[in-house]
């Protein structure tokens, strides 16, 4: 399974990364400047005429000097643009192993509809009898994603998964009150293992959190569950897949614990991709679920946005849904926008009726599975990340031992620290082998995680080439290589940055020179 590798140069050569150029460009790997640096002010990229002679009319709050626009021909805005682009490592340049993200290929198909004038070009003001054929499509996929979860109603207004944990939090705090134990319910118990969005989700719906550790082999206990329920709990949010890429098995028992309680069980469904058509988590006893459909149904990732993260509810909280929502009436289909209409809804938590592009998106990819290939979708999903850990477990360390494991499968820093190196080394030295590094130091219950999510979409193929050039470092760091480590990334376009410093202080504000 070896690559056989050739030195980087000669005998007698130099490392390639100690030659440095005249441009600072790398081969065809061009060096590039902001904006403000390469444009010259005196330069357009349009052919403006002459202004007519006018009157000056702002007096005293006339601009003094030009605005300091960068001025580039078109040629050379196009190139700037363009060369920035290549530098973004995508989905579609290679694989992208983020753990808990799912980065699955976005099929084009949903591009083609998405861009539908139909679709693409509606107004969110415009008379709801002009877009008929939008809410129908709403409706349908509120449908599938009812169907798919075993619930009984989903809200689609928030624009990602931490606003649908917003969401489906403030129905269970509405729920609460609307049966008067507002002041008596302010605990969610979250795992510790969780994303920091449950957390930060449950504080900022007004709850406190109180935390449960997992069981050693990466699992909640139902027993330390049951220890921390009491009248004081408001909801349990548990995450299935949890994020150590194990399936909850005692869901059942803990989603019984919490109702016995008198509390709510929230799911987080941002792993859903392990289990869509094959477990629906209305069965298991789940009252609310957001659902990334960027993760699992293959709406771009699109850098914080725009996104969508519809909450499924159960019976219990669906009279709870935000607005607005759909109703069907003899007219046709109806956007419901006001709280008033509805008199336990929890009221509008954003504008509008969510990203009908994501919409249109997430229903075109579940059509063109239809309900087979969405179950294959998850089966394939899972084998690929289990195919992963069983070329890598001989080499790498597991926290919670071999076991098997959903969608993503998780290895841990043990094996590394004996040799004198980290898991930010390790993810540092994959970048000069050409991949992403894996999602690193999270889930924070194992030390310097290494979280890998193939997604369903790489072919065997890809899936070697990475596994190869990862057993390949692996053995290079066993032999004792920590240079190839330690001043990773070599072949960057940047070497390596003081991340802390990066995040901590940094520079978004670009000074002229000598200004
Ligand atoms: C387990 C889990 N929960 C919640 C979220 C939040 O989702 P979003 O990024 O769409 O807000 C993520 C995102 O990565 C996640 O992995």
């Amino acid at each position: 399974m070896l690559m056989s590798k050739e030195p980087a140069l000669k005998a007698g050569g130099a490392e390639a990364h100690e030659i440095k150029t005249f441009t600072g460009s790398r081969g065809l790997e061009i060096e590039e400047g902001l904006i403000f640096e390469i444009g010259r002010p005196e330069n357009t990229g349009v052919d403006l005429d002459e202004p007519l002679p006018f009157e000056h009319r702002l007096g005293a709050l006339e601009r003094q000097e030009a605005p300091g626009l960068p001025g580039l021909s078109e040629p050379e805005t196009m190139r700037h643009y363009v060369r920035l682009s290549r530098q973004n490592y995508a989905i579609d340049t290679g694989i992208y192993p983020l753990g808990s993200c799912t980065m699955k290929h976005n099929p084009r198909l949903n591009e083609k509809l998405a861009r539908l004038p139909g679709f693409a070009d509606i107004h969110p003001l415009q008379p709801q009898s002009t877009v008929q054929g939008a809410l129908e499509l709403i409706a349908e996929l509120a449908r599938w994603l009812t169907v798919l979860t075993g619930m009984d109603a989903v809200a689609l207004p928030p624009r990602a998964g931490a606003q649908g944990e917003a969401c489906g939090l403030m129905a269970i705090k509405a729920a609460i009150a609307a049966k008067g134990e507002a002041h008596s319910r302010k605990i969610v118990l979250v795992p510790e293992s969780a994303h920091g969005t449950n957390p930060a989700s449950a504080a900022g719906a007004g709850f406190a959190v109180r935390p449960v550790p997992a069981r050693a082999d990466g699992v909640l206990d139902p027993a330390e569950v049951e220890k921390r329920l009491g009248a004081d709990v408001a909801a349990i949010m548990l995450t299935n897949p949890n994020t150590c890429g194990l399936f909850e098995k005692n869901i059942v028992e803990i989603a019984g614990l919490v109702h016995a309680a008198g509390a709510y069980f929230y799911c987080d469904g941002a792993n859903f991709n392990a289990i869509m058509g094959k477990t629906r988590p209305g069965d298991l006893g789940v009252d609310a679920m957001h659902i990334n459909l960027h993760k699992t149904f293959s709406t771009p990732h699109g850098g914080g946005g725009p996104g969508a993260g519809p909450v499924a509810l159960s019976a219990a909280l669906s009279p709870f849904a935000p607005v607005p929502f759909l109703r069907r009436d003899e007219a046709g289909l109806r956007l419901v926008e006001h709280a008033g209409d509805s008199a336990n809804s929890l009221g509008r938590i954003a504008a509008f009726h969510g990203q009908m592009g994501m919409f249109v998106r997430a229903l075109a990819y579940m059509l063109s599975h239809g309900a087979d290939g969405l179950r294959q979708a998850a089966e394939d999903a899972v084998v690929n990340a289990n195919y992963v850990r069983a070329c890598l477990k001989d080499l790498m360390s597991q926290p919670f031992g071999d076991r098997l494991c959903m969608h993503e499968v998780l290895f841990d820093e043990t094996w590394l620290k004996p040799l004198g190196l980290t898991t930010l080394d390790f993810a540092k030295a994959m970048i000069d082998e050409g991949f992403h590094p894996m999602t690193i130091y999270f889930p924070l219950v194992a030390h310097g995680a290494m979280l890998i999510e193939p997604a369903e979409t790489e072919s065997k193929a890809s899936l070697d080439l990475f596994i190869a050039a990862l057993r390949d470092l692996a053995f290079a760091a066993k032999r004792g290589e920590t240079e190839r480590f330690v001043g990773a990334p070599y072949h960057a376009p940047r070497r390596r940055l003081d991340e802390t410093r990066a995040a901590r202080n940094p520079v978004l504000k670009w000074t002229k020179p000598g200004a």
